[in-house]
């Protein structure tokens, strides 16, 4: 089954949204497999924006992400990846439809509520970086 990386950025957290993100995922259809509420460090901000390195934004993005609790997820199902991107919206919040994560919550580029991996070798990449294997619950549903 085809697992993705999701997190709730430090905005959303803050701005209490972790409920309203999750039911968008959950009511699409996609199996929650993990998740924890976490401060990340700034090795780990480096490593999951390691493409962005040398980026204008690059030393904002790294304070940012570590400036508070962030909520990390890794979801499950039927084309996750494409799918979970479509429901998070455009990164540029111009692009950002209404009907989308960002298109309906975020106002900024940089401050914009909620990460999904962009391709099958970026979400393996992420999930390790997050989460253990022991930590992803692998089931079945049965309803
Ligand atoms: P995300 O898709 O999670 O991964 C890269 C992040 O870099 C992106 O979300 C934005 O938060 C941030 N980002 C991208 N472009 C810019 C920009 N021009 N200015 C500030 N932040 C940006």
């Amino acid at each position: 089954m085809e697992k993705t990386f999701l997190m709730v950025k430090p905005d959303g957290v803050q701005r209490g949204l972790i409920g309203e993100i999750v039911k968008r995922f959950e009511q699409k259809g996609f199996q929650l497999v993990a998740s924890k509420l976490m401060v990340i460090s700034k090795e780990q901000a480096e490593a999951h924006y390691a493409e962005h390195n040398g980026k204008s934004f690059y030393d904002e993005l790294v304070q940012f992400i570590t400036s508070g609790p962030v909520f990390a997820m890794v979801w499950q199902g039927d084309q996750v990846i494409t799918l979970s991107r479509i429901l998070v919206g455009k990164t540029n919040t111009l692009d950002a439809l209404p009907g989308t994560i960002r298109g309906d919550f975020a106002l900024h580029t940089g401050m914009n509520l909620i990460h999904g991996s962009d391709s099958p070798e970026s979400a393996e990449r992420e999930i390790g970086n997050f989460f253990k294997p022991e930590e992803i619950i692998e089931y079945k549903q049965t309803i």
